[in-house]
């Protein structure tokens, strides 16, 4: 089920995002002229990667120095960690979508 989460024109100018996806905290980013979303807890130590910054398609945790790829989710080397789940969007009407029920399904 795809849900419109925020405008286009907001992404574009905020860069980064939060939104709230049937309960689930997660994060849209503008990068490289294309919508990604992810999960916003870093999967290290939990920081808020709302807070973190970006460098290309690469995603800096603000807590420690971990990165993430914004296209597939692997982590920088090195870290014992999980990879950043992403995912689906697409934009429509102006809006992003996301579809919750990715979000909602159990991480692979
Ligand atoms: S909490 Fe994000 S890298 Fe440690």
């Amino acid at each position: 089920m795809w849900m419109p989460v925020c405008g286009l024109s907001r992404l574009i100018s905020q860069t980064i995002v939060c939104a709230r996806v049937t309960g689930v905290d997660l994060i849209l980013v503008w990068t490289e002229g294309h919508a990604v979303a992810c999960e916003r807890l870093c999967p290290h130590e939990q920081a808020d990667l709302a807070l973190g910054h970006l460098s290309g398609r690469r995603l800096f945790c603000p807590r420690h120095a971990a990165s993430f790829d914004l296209r597939k989710g692997t982590i920088s080397h090195g870290w014992p960690s999980r990879p950043l789940r992403i995912y689906p969007t697409r934009i429509d009407d102006g809006q992003v979508w996301i579809d919750a029920t990715a979000v909602n399904s159990p991480a692979i």
